[in-house]
Parts: structure tokens; C-alpha cells; sequence
């Protein structure tokens, strides 16, 4: 604080706006943002954990702000800075005609932009648990949620990161232009809490931090909530693929790459692999009839069909004109998922992979058919 009689007697009065926790679930947020956005839209599927945690941890921060919104001090409440449209809309023509009043805390447009990243933050985290459950069979949600609804949360998912980008887009642009208009660092003040006072500004009323309820409100929402989330995610998802591979498929079809997990393919696929083995890839595979017939009616009876795994639903073969299969490598998800490996060719002649069917080089659940993208490690060599 500054004293009247200081030798500066132009620099105006500092007073604490953002309090602690403010800051840090700010800068706290743009971290765990910053590492979900960056192993979401940039690294590959192998950084999953990152995503996921720091997507939790986002999670976690939205919910003890919403709370703090309710119980801190004057800056920290939502009524605070929560205004309805009118408001928002009246302070948007005085911004344009010049004629706006500086608030020392969020303004209405501020405010609303501080409502849409906090709803669409949970958005993404909520959809994310969906496609988690449902695609990858990971999570609270792996037994409660089909692939194909999973499917469509990760087409939602990626719709809300999308926009989150645009409005973080918004939020710095808002900032800047505030900061320059008001002769002020706004990102500074986040870090520092305090900004400085005069006569016009807009004030909110005064209230008083109820800390202790806040922690006991936050300890116990994220508590229960860690808890019920924790026991859901030790439910054992139904329609996963059977963890045994039949002994004779995995002695006669292991010769020369992996056995593949039956559920990778539907049961017409392993039909045609099964009938056309005397022409596989180039090589002769054929097996006696009796081998053959059990080794088919195994591969089929557990097919795709029967799982409800990533795998199980995005590979199908296309035949090729000679009537003979495809190969899962040639498969359109196949090459777009391995699109950047495949741009380096050395890869692929490393001694720990030397083919791009020897899936179980990279993917240590292969043999079980899961491919889970917590499993993937890719040799260094
Ligand atoms: C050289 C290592 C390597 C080999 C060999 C490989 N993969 Fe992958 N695979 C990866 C990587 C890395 C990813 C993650 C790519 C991304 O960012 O989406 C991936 C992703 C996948 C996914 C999607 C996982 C998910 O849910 O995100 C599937 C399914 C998959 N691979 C199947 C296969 C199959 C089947 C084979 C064998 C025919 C195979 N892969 C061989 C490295 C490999
Ligand atoms: C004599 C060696 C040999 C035997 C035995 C063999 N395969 Fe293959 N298989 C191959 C070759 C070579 C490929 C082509 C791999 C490639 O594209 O890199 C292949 C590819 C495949 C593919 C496609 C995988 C991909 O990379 O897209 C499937 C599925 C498959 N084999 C199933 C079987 C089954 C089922 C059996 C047992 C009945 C079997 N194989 C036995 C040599 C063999």
C-alpha cells in the first residue's frame, strides 16, 4: 500500500484482487491445458497417460474454483463477475463507444468468457471419460459405455477442444487489449494478485473468504467423487476379447509373425485367411483339413464379433482382385494411425520390429488383442 505523504505521490494504490488460490488454479490450468492440448492435438496416442492425468487434474481444478466461486473472497465469487446478458450486452456498447468504466475484477464480457472456458473445460473432460470407457476400455466408464457411444463423445471431444482453442484464442486477445488500454499488465497482475485502484473503477461489494467451508466442501466433493470414480474404474468391462489363444492356432500360425488375436478381424476375413492359405502373402501356409477346419471354426466363433474393442471394430480386409485378403496393415485406420511412423522407413528395419505386422513389437497387449495406447513402446533399435 502507498502512503499519501511517499516520495511518489503519483503512483496510485495497489490492492489485492486475485487471492492465492485464484492464481494458482490459473496458472495451474493453462499448465494441465497446455500438456492435455499438446499430447491431444500434437504427440502421439503413446503419451495417453499425460493427456488423461492432466485432464483429471484440469478436472479437479474446475471443481474446487466452482466451489470457490461460491465461498471466497469479493474478486474470487461468481456474482462477482457473473452477469446476464443485458448487462454483458450494455457493457459491450460502452465498450464500443468509449464510454465503459474500468472493473478492478473480471468485467461482464470477462466474466462470461471465465462461464464458457470453465463449461467447456468440463465438457472436454467429461467426454474424454466417455471416449476413454467406450473406445479404450480404460476408466470409470470402460463397463458402462459401448465403443460406438464412445465413438461419438470422441467426435464431441475433439469438437470441444477445438473450441476451447478458439476461446483460449479470445481470452489472451482480451486480455492484451484490455492491458493496453488500461496501461496495465493483466497476466502480471495474475501472478503478483494485486492491481492498481482509482477513483472510477468498478468495485464489487465486499466479501468475506469462507475458507474452512471451502476446503471441507472441496475435500468432500473430490473425495466421494475420487472414490466412486475409483471403484467404477475396477469394474470389469463386458465384451473383451478372450485372453487365451487357442494352443493349435498359436503353434501353426506363429511360425512366421505373431499369432493374431482372433477378435482383430470379423469371422468372414478369417474365413477367406483360413480358405486361401496355400496363396498367404506370397507364402505357402496350407495346414491338413482337420487342422484347417478347427483352426477356422476357432478364429470365427471368437471373431470381431464377439468383442467390443478398438480393434474388433476398425479393421475389416478388403479383397484384393485376385479374390486372396488384404492385409490389416493396408487397412485405411491401419496406415492413418501409423502414418508418422511409416514416414520414417528406418523404423520399421529396426532389429527389435523388422515388419510392420510384427505388431507386439510396439504394442505389448497385441498378443490379447487389446492394443490399448497405454501399451504402446516402440524399441529404440
Ligand atoms: C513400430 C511400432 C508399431 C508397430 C509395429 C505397430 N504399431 Fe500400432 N501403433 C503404434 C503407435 C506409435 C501408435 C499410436 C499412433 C497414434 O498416435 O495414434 C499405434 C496405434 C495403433 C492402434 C490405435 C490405438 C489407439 O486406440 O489409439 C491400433 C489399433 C494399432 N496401432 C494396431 C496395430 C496392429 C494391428 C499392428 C500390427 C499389424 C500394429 N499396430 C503395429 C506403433 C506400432
Ligand atoms: C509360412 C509363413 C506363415 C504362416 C505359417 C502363417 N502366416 Fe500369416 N502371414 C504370413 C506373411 C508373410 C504375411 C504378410 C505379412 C506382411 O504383410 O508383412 C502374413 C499375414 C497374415 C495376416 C495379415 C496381417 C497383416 O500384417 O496385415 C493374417 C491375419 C495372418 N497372416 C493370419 C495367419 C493365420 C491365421 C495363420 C495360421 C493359420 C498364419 N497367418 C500362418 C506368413 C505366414
Amino acid at each position: 500500500m502507498q502512503n499519501p505523504s511517499s516520495t511518489q505521490p503519483d503512483t496510485p494504490a495497489l490492492i489485492p484482487v486475485w487471492d492465492r488460490f485464484v492464481r494458482l488454479f490459473h496458472w495451474g490450468l493453462v499448465a494441465t491445458i497446455l500438456i492435455a492440448g499438446t499430447t491431444g492435438f500434437i504427440l502421439d496416442a503413446s503419451w495417453i497417460n499425460f493427456h488423461v492425468w492432466s485432464g483429471a487434474t484440469a478436472a479437479a481444478l474446475l471443481i474446487t474454483r466452482i466451489i470457490w466461486g461460491f465461498s471466497g473472497g469479493t474478486y474470487a465469487r461468481f456474482s462477482s463477475f457473473v452477469m446476464g446478458p443485458r448487462a454483458i450486452l450494455s457493457y459491450f456498447n460502452a465498450l464500443r463507444n468509449g464510454t465503459d468504466k474500468r472493473h478492478i475484477g473480471h468485467n461482464p464480457l470477462g466474466g462470461a468468457m471465465v462461464l464458457a472456458l470453465i463449461a467447456t473445460i468440463l465438457g472436454i473432460t467429461a467426454t474424454g471419460t466417455f471416449l476413454l470407457g467406450g473406445v479404450l476400455k480404460t476408466g470409470p466408464l470402460a463397463a458402462l459405455v459401448p465403443y460406438a457411444v464412445g465413438d461419438i463423445f470422441g467426435e464431441l471431444h475433439e469438437v470441444l477442444a477445438i473450441l476451447l482453442l478458439v476461446l483460449i484464442t479470445a481470452h489472451v486477445g482480451g486480455v492484451v487489449f484490455e492491458s493496453r488500454r488500461h496501461k496495465e499488465n493483466l497476466a502480471q497482475a495474475m501472478i503478483t494478485g494485486e492491481k492498481r485502484r482509482s477513483a472510477e473503477d468498478v468495485i464489487a461489494p465486499k466479501r468475506n473468504a469462507q475458507t474452512v467451508l471451502a476446503v471441507v466442501a472441496a475435500a468432500l466433493t473430490l473425495g466421494s467423487g475420487g472414490l466412486v470414480l475409483a471403484m467404477l474404474t475396477r469394474t470389469i468391462p463386458a465384451n473383451m476379447p478372450v485372453a487365451q489363444i487357442n494352443p493349435l492356432v498359436a503353434e501353426e500360425c506363429s511360425d512366421c509373425h505373431m499369432a493374431y488375436h482372433p477378435s482383430l478381424l470379423p469371422a468372414k476375413d478369417w474365413e477367406l485367411i483360413v480358405n486361401t492359405l496355400e496363396d498367404h502373402f506370397g507364402e505357402d501356409a496350407s495346414l491338413d483339413e482337420e487342422t484347417t477346419t478347427e483352426i477356422r471354426d476357432w478364429l470365427m466363433a471368437n471373431a470381431a464379433e464377439t468383442a467390443d474393442t478398438r480393434p474388433a471394430h476398425v479393421f475389416k480386409l478388403a479383397p484384393k482382385a485376385n479374390g486372396l485378403p488384404g492385409s490389416i496393415t493396408d487397412t485405411p485406420f491401419w496406415q492413418e494411425r501409423h502414418e508418422e511412423l511409416l514416414e520414417d522407413k528406418t523404423i520399421f528395419e529396426r532389429k527389435g520390429i523388422r515388419s510392420k505386422s510384427n505388431c507386439v513389437a510396439c504394442h505389448k497387449d497385441a498378443e490379447a488383442g487389446l492394443f490399448s495406447p497405454f501399451q504402446i513402446n516402440i524399441p529404440k533399435e
